[in-house]
């Protein structure tokens, strides 16, 4: 079967070079209605969105992760920018005491914004590493930057913009699927 829907989903990929162009107010009010359709858990909307296009606050939160990163080992260490340089980014926070599913619902609505990207021409990768930069240290001076609402967290973080190259879609692990029935 083929249709719009499953189009989008085959053809997305996660997008590490962007264009320096800025996304338009359009395409950006798109992806943020998109992303306040997403299901939540017991319609919880755990989220909040924080969208950053002022490179000097991405470059913040980028140098706070970096920091942990490069203390952790791991292979980190030669990692500068984990944002891509991409125009815009969109943080989301949970409100991790809405349900336990907070978390996955701003799983979701990461996903719902870059399918929503995909099928308008834009890039997006999820990223999980910016958590690096809430260390226990940097906590409330991120939170304060990124406009948390009292009491959210970092959940994950999206990065949009033009794609400027793409990838090979991931290969898919065996053994993921049974069938009962
Ligand atoms: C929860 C989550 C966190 C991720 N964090 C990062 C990240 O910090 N940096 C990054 O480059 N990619 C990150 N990714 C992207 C994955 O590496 C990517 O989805 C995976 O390699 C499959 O590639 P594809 O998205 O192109 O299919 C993340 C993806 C998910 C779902």
């Amino acid at each position: 079967m083929s249709n719009d829907v499953l189009k989008a989903i085959s053809d997305r990929r996660s997008i590490r070079q962007y264009k320096p162009e800025q996304i338009t107010k359009e395409q950006l009010d798109t992806l943020l209605k998109a992303a306040v359709e997403a299901p939540s858990a017991r319609n919880s909307q755990p989220w909040h969105f924080t969208v950053v296009r002022d490179q000097a606050v991405i470059k913040e939160v980028n140098d706070a992760a970096c920091d942990v990163l490069a203390k952790s080992g791991g292979g980190y260490g030669q990692v500068r920018d984990i944002f891509y340089s991409a125009p815009t980014v969109i943080f989301i926070s949970a409100d991790k005491e809405a349900t336990p599913w907070s978390s996955l619902d701003c799983g979701i609505t990461a996903q719902t914004i870059a399918l929503a990207a995909h099928s308008i021409g834009l890039g997006t990768v999820l990223l999980g590493l910016p958590a690096m930069g809430w260390d226990g240290v940097n906590d409330a001076k991120l939170n304060a930057l990124l406009k948390f609402p009292a009491g959210y967290a970092f959940a994950i973080a999206v990065a949009v913009g033009i794609p400027d190259g793409t990838k090979e879609a991931h290969p898919v692990n065996d053994g993921l699927i049974d069938i009962i029935g």
